[in-house]
């Protein structure tokens, strides 16, 4: 990662983890944090998730980037600090380097190998920008003081990633942005933002044909076992994609497929078949839903792109 800083916020505590862990999987629904996606392996199947015909919000955002993105550039203005939240390969970012023309860039990831090697492939295209990572958990609060200097930020937050967040964590969330951009005048929060559609095209995207999604769901089981010296059995468990209209969200889980005993720190935990584990909901929103959830959490002035093709929304906010 040649010339560009790598803070490392994420201050395992490893202990602390593994209890948090444990503790979800032995309650009654199980569940996983979907952060236990991302290990390597979970880094490049969601990359290929990303690439299936039925999972649509990656190339709508990208249609509706590519088609306002001078408008846009001009709405965000441009020499700002532009701070990727989520930055992952940087690929999104890279597309708006030129046309944004960042004083600088700060790539925030949970991911620390991946960014570490991102920023060292965009280095030599960017040899003027300066650049810097920050390695964190913001899924549990976003830490970036120190990280970024005192001039108006863009913050980046692509991918509809916000739909992870249950409303109430993503108005937290956003809050924290709010308060970084409140502290620094000219500052700008750049969003995608997954809409509410039929439930046939949402149950395609999280339970794809190819069955990656399942792949992606199930390498979750083996990087516990890799992290904490757990025994799932992969194999054993079925991928679950669901939506669920009322809560205006995707569900993914892992359904036991047989009746099996998995040992957690040495002690037994039995899955009966048909018992699930939660590991991710997807909230999908209407344009009027986000915009008060960006409201709450302090937004006043709010802009919007959105797409012919599909539900699916960026918003400009400050
Ligand atoms: C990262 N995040 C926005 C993805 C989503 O659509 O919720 C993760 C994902 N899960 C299954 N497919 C993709």
């Amino acid at each position: 990662m040649d010339g560009a800083r790598l803070i490392d916020r994420l201050a395992l505590d490893s202990d602390a983890e593994r209890r948090d862990v444990v503790e979800g999987l032995r309650g009654r629904p199980a569940r996983i944090a979907p952060k236990y996606f991302y290990d390597e392996v979970g880094c490049a199947l969601y990359g290929a998730i990303c690439r299936l015909p039925e999972y649509y919000p990656t190339r709508t955002e990208a249609a509706i980037f590519e088609r306002h993105r001078r408008e846009i550039a001009e709405a965000a203005g441009r020499g700002r600090q532009f701070v990727d939240l989520g930055a992952g390969d940087c690929a999104k970012a890279r597309q708006w380097l030129a046309s944004l023309r960042p004083s600088r860039y700060v790539a925030v990831d949970i991911a620390i190998h991946e960014i570490a090697s991102a920023l060292g492939g965009l280095a030599p295209d960017f040899p003027d920008l300066p650049m810097a990572g920050v390695a964190t958990d913001f899924s549990r609060v976003l830490d970036l003081d120190g990280a970024l200097d005192d001039t108006p930020a863009l913050f980046f937050y692509p991918g509809s990633s916000i739909g992870n967040f249950t409303p109430e964590e993503a108005t937290a969330f956003l809050g924290r942005v709010r308060g970084y951009c409140a502290r620094r005048p000219g500052s700008a929060l750049l969003i995608g933002v997954d809409g509410r559609k039929e439930k046939a095209v949402l149950e395609a995207a999280y339970d794809d044909a190819a069955g990656v999604t399942a792949a992606f769901n199930r390498n979750m089981l083996r990087h516990l076992n890799v992290r904490f010296g757990f025994d799932f059995a992969p194999a054993a468990f079925g991928h679950v994609g669901r939506y669920d209209e009322a809560l205006g969200r995707v569900e993914m889980h892992l359904e036991s497929l047989r009746e099996q005993v998995v040992h957690l720190d040495g002690e037994p935990r039995r899955f009966p078949a048909g018992e699930r584990i939660h590991t991710e909901s997807s909230y999908k929103y209407s344009p009027e839903g986000f915009e008060a959830l960006l409201a709450a959490a302090g937004f006043g002035a709010v802009r919007r792109w959105e797409s012919a093709q599909q539900p699916y929304f960026v918003f400009l906010a400050s």
